[in-house]
């Protein structure tokens, strides 16, 4: 296990739905990066991860799963934020920049194509539905490893699934979605409370989460793009190899999906009801319905496992987060970050329409790193 110190954290869903309009004024502003004191500052290089047959047990469980679905867009917001992507924040970024190497597509379709990849969920809480991933969701170096950079002697796996992104695709920088007592994704924001962790007002409310992300392929391109030292720092490219892992606080370090290498032009377009599907002998097979709309060789694709923990320093954090005894409100959320706004000079006494404060909020707090 290779520990490393710094001084320091899908795009698919985000580009469906955007708004042309709001995308003109967003690209005129300048972006910019700083550190932030609150984020945890390690990340764990496991080279090689697991026992080699282990490695290769798990390509053959991604095959024996079935077909994938993609990942795309969870729908818009209502009321604060309403109207724009849930992630909007990344999303806009990664159209005003083109991303970290700064290549931008010229038409809509083959940016959405590029950034929808594909997902399923292998294990959640207790739940299983991939068979023989049971021991890899207690995997004990992973567990070790979050214990070491959270510095918490309690870590709860919560779940696992994969990600595959075919050749031409990538993705684009970002933070994942953080927890905090009481906020919950599937009621609140994703783009509020990634705001509300960067801005680091609510530290004491917020649960650590450990991401590991693991690899199964000596992938062409598709380097795993994060920023160890903040985003105001260069990026490290980790080349993706077979049997690689690593794990960090990805709701704190930026990071990103260089593109795959591409072995077709103009790439297929991929739409959300499409589905990857293993054909045996390493081919898979991108289907709408029945016609196939792509064919590649598993060396062409990247697959990678994702495995997140939460992490508690004592059982009263534990207990805290169960019994909801010590929960953050989502108005307090906005009245405490309205005031910053204000104390900044950024804000007035009357809060903005819901758009117009939602992207406030978001070019206020979230720095992301400038493209190369
Ligand atoms: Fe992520």
């Amino acid at each position: 296990m290779r520990v490393v110190s710094t001084q320091g954290w899908i795009v698919p869903r985000f580009v469906l739905g955007l708004d042309i309009g709001t995308l003109a004024v967003l690209s005129s502003r300048t972006p910019r990066s700083a550190m932030q004191s609150h984020f945890f500052n390690q990340h764990v290089e496991l080279d090689p991860f697991l026992e080699e047959e282990q490695a290769h047990a798990l390509v053959q469980l991604c095959e024996d799963f079935g077909s994938y679905g993609m990942y795309s867009e969870e729908g818009l917001n209502d009321g604060i934020g309403e109207g724009l992507p849930q992630r909007f924040d990344a999303a806009f970024n990664f159209l005003r920049t083109g991303g970290r190497l700064g290549r931008r597509d010229s038409d809509l379709g083959t940016l959405v194509a590029r950034t929808n990849y594909f997902r399923e969920t292998y294990a959640y809480a207790d739940e299983v539905f991939a068979p023989g991933i049971e021991a890899f969701v207690r995997n004990e170096r992973l567990i070790e490893a979050a214990k070491r950079i959270f510095d918490c002697s309690i870590v709860e796996p919560a779940i696992v699934y994969a990600n595959i992104l075919l050749p031409g695709q990538e993705l684009a920088v970002h933070t994942d979605v953080p927890e905090f007592r009481g906020l919950n994704r599937k009621l609140h924001p994703e783009w509020l409370i990634v705001v509300a962790h960067h801005s680091g007002l609510f530290d004491r409310y917020r649960l650590p989460i450990a991401t590991s992300v693991s690899w199964y392929q000596d992938t062409k391109g598709g380097a795993f793009a994060f920023y160890p030292e903040g985003a105001d720092r260069p990026p490290r490219a980790y080349d993706v190899h077979f049997n690689s892992a690593l794990v960090m606080d990805t709701d704190s370090v930026f990071h990103g999906v260089d593109r795959m290498e591409e072995i077709d032009r103009p790439m297929p377009i991929f739409l959300p009801r499409m589905r990857l599907h293993p054909e045996g002998n390493g081919e898979w097979t991108v289907r709408d319905s029945d016609e196939i709309v792509g064919r590649y060789r598993w060396d062409h694709m990247r697959f990678s496992i994702s495995w997140k923990a939460y992490c508690f320093r004592d059982e009263a954090e534990r207990e805290s987060w169960k019994s909801g005894s010590d929960d953050l409100q989502i108005e307090t959320v906005l009245d405490t970050l309205c005031a910053d706004l204000r104390d900044k000079g950024r804000l007035g006494d009357d809060r903005p329409p819901n758009r117009e404060l939602a992207e406030l909020l978001v070019d206020a707090y979230v720095r992301f790193p400038p493209p190369e």
